[in-house]
């Protein structure tokens, strides 16, 4: 217990959290052995101190410790950087070099965002995890090597295995050890605790006294859903204690900083789970393709509904509830001007042709796949302040992907 302590101080982790310290002490118990840990957790959780943590318990803590993020190096030159490569294998390889398995002899290597390797790169990692056999780009000469492997992952790595992105058996020689760290909104009151450390600390870097919040405010920070986890809780805290001139701070003024907090209506966990199937471009695809036709079925029980009301002027609670769903944004689908009389959440037919036509159209703009992408791509661009990385987590795509996509589609920020 006292450990525990001792290790969240010197690695500045806050938080008394069950599964935090879980995962902590996991790590802690591996550390000593060579095992390989697969570290998972959304982005922002604070994935990146877990490596360190096993690095310094281990028996290699004297040996080099090198991270990599594998999302950020090219596909073109992954394989050098972490193999090597010899002079003249490829053009530009005007020397030979040393790649990081290499370099890492009788250390550490920690791979971050390690879902992103591409597939050949993943063959020569496995060979060396099972073997400590690796070869340079380029030479036919076998190389042994004696690095500790420690992967992270924000993305669900067996997703990618069902899409044939990530191969089975090196997910199963990766995750020997397996350490969860859980999201912030399942932390409680480590949520405030965070916030207070992150408060006093931009206190201290910007020379002003630390923000506090009201228990209105609090209670916004425990029911927020967080989807960038600690990271944004951290962003939130600075450019509130930046932004604001008054040190107290209620709940509506949190919750100006706060994306999209008016537009959870569903409990935070439900909006998540719907976050996490975005976990591969394709399953954007799907979803989108999925909802159209969901919508579709939708809309034509609601015609159904309509033929059988014959002239009733009420919706059934059924299709009331459809066109909730349809339209989230009732004012979007049922301009107000058309029912000055509804009580809210009781909805009267809207007959006539121009309603119809409505429908259609918004059917018909739903059937364009890359502008519903594009579209898609835009808002999570807007909801992170133009932050690529989180937009990308958030679409479930590589940040690589989503760069290749703005180009694309010429999207402006
Ligand atoms: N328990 C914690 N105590 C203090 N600071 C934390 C804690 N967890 C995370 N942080 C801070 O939050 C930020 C995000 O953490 P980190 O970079 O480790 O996220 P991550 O899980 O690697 O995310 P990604 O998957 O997007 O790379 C960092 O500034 C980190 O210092
Ligand atoms: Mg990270």
């Amino acid at each position: 217990m006292k450990d525990l302590q001792n290790i969240k101080q010197r690695f500045g982790i806050i938080g008394n959290f069950d599964g935090l310290n879980r995962a902590i002490d996991i790590a802690v118990q591996v550390a000593p052995t060579d095992l390989s840990v697969l570290i998972s957790g959304e982005s922002g959780t604070g994935k990146e101190i877990f490596p360190q943590v096993i690095h310094s318990h281990s028996t290699r803590k004297h040996g080099p410790y090198i991270a990599v993020n594998c999302g950020a190096i090219p596909e073109g030159t992954i394989d050098s950087e972490l193999f090597g490569h010899e002079k003249g294998s490829f053009t530009g390889a005007t020397d030979s070099r040393k790649g990081y398995f290499e370099v890492a002899d009788g250390g550490t290597i920690f791979l971050d965002e390690v879902a992103e390797l591409p597939l050949s790169t993943q063959v020569r990692l496995l060979r060396v995890l099972e073997t400590g056999e690796f070869i340079r780009v380029g030479s036919s000469k076998v190389q042994k090597t004696n690095v500790r492997v420690i992967a992270a992952s924000n993305v669900d790595v067996s997703a990618a295995i069902d899409h044939g992105r990530f191969r089975e058996d090196l997910y199963y020689r990766l995750n020997t050890v397996p350490v969860r760290i859980p999201a912030l909104r399942e932390r409680g009151e480590d949520i405030y605790l965070l916030f207070r450390k992150f408060a006093v600390d931009f206190a201290e870097k910007y020379r002003m006294p630390a923000i506090r919040l009201d228990q209105g405010a609090r209670n916004i920070l425990l029911g927020y859903s967080w989807p960038g986890n600690v990271r944004q809780l951290k962003n939130i805290t600075e450019q509130i204690s930046i932004i604001e001139s008054e040190r107290d701070i209620d709940a509506a003024m949190l919750k100006s900083y706060l994306p999209d907090y008016e537009g959870i209506k569903l409990p935070a966990v439900i909006k998540r789970d719907d976050d996490k199937a975005f976990s591969s471009e394709r399953e954007i695809l799907y979803k989108i393709l999925f909802d159209m036709k969901s919508d579709m079925n939708d809309l034509k029980k609601l015609v159904f509904d309509l033929m059988q009301s014959d002239g009733n002027e009420r919706f059934s609670e059924a299709s009331t509830r459809t066109i909730r769903n349809l339209f989230p944004d009732a004012k979007a689908g049922f301009p107000e001007n058309k029912k000055p009389e509804t009580p809210p959440g009781d909805f009267t037919i809207l007959k006539g042709r121009e309603d119809i036509m409505d429908t259609e159209e918004i059917v018909e703009e739903s059937l364009s796949l890359a502008g519903k992408e594009m579209e898609m791509i835009r808002k999570a661009l807007e909801k992170y302040n133009g932050k690529r990385k989180m937009a990308a987590h958030e679409l479930g795509i590589s940040e690589r992907t989503l760069y290749r996509k703005i180009k694309e589609y010429g999207i402006e920020m």
